[in-house]
């Protein structure tokens, strides 16, 4: 059958950046993107974590290269984002997923440490590599930036002010730069997972999970890495070009359940 559409629902040959990609949601995306066709930059803290996501998708027969990178480094997220460009020819999107979550009420001693390196993680490196990439996406023809924010940036959890605090300020600079960015053509979108399994929720036990999934979601579990990836690469296709400044929750129905 011929096609009555016109827009292309596919990442083939794009080239993607994933912070924190070695692990939980980021490397589910990683691995989504590899099998979509698209040019995987793997970038995390650690070097094996990074060599075991290219070795997967490589294995699998995808497209990665990957790049040890800590977004709080500014000077580094520059040498990356260039090394990319270098290797793969361009840059299309960029996916900000990196993320740490630390235990921090307001009176703790540890509070103005557990504050700073949350923004500077969670929100200022965001601004960073999006800085850093935006001179190669305003080359690309379906420019794409998506933001990994929470159902944290809606609402708040007791004793996590910090991360509560960023992930707000994830939404915020998503529409922001959504209205600066538009008429160039650029998208930029935000993902707000609910509870998914992952590094970061890997110390809850699974009986809590549970009990909490079933009180607050309307899905009534967990939900797994590739549930949010698919969210996330919904906002990249191409065919995507005019959905910018929205936030997606993709939380299991948790923020529209009240009882
Ligand atoms: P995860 O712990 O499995 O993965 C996070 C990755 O980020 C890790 O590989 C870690 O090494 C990396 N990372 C941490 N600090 C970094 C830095 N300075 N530079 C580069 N990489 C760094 O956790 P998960 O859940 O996959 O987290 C991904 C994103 O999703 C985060 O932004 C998190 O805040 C967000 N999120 C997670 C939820 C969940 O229930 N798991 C719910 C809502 C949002």
């Amino acid at each position: 059958m011929s096609r009555l559409s016109q827009l292309s629902r596919s990442v083939e040959g794009r080239v993607a950046l994933v912070t924190g990609a070695a692990s939980g949601m980021g490397r589910a995306t990683a691995h989504l993107f590899a099998d979509e066709g698209a040019h995987v930059a793997v970038t995390d803290l650690e070097r094996s974590g990074v060599d075991a996501v290219v070795d997967e998708i490589e294995a699998a027969g995808g497209s990665a290269g990957g790049w040890t990178l800590d977004v709080a480094d500014a000077e580094r997220v520059g040498r990356v984002v260039s090394e990319i460009v270098d290797r793969f020819g361009g840059l299309d999107i960029v996916i900000n997923n990196a993320g740490i979550s630390r235990f921090a009420p307001i009176d703790s001693e540890t509070y103005e440490d557990d504050w700073a390196i949350s923004l500077e993680v969670l929100l200022t490196a965001q601004t960073r590599v999006i800085r850093a990439a935006l001179p190669h996406l305003r080359r690309s023809d379906a420019a794409r930036i998506v933001n990994i924010a929470s159902t944290e940036g809606w609402g708040a959890t007791k004793f996590a002010s910090p991360y509560t605090a960023a992930k707000h300020g994830v939404i915020g600079l998503t529409k922001s730069l959504a209205v600066e960015l538009g008429r160039e053509g650029i998208t930029v979108n935000c993902i707000c997972p609910g509870p998914i399994r992952t590094g970061m929720t890997a110390e809850i036990p699974d009986e809590h999970k549970e009990i909490f999934a079933k009180r607050r979601t309307a899905i009534g579990r967990y939900g797994e890495p590739e549930e949010v990836a698919h969210g996330t690469l919904n906002f990249c296709l191409p065919a995507s070009r005019y959905m910018t400044g929205a936030v997606l929750p993709v939380d299991g129905g948790l923020l529209i359940k009240n009882a």
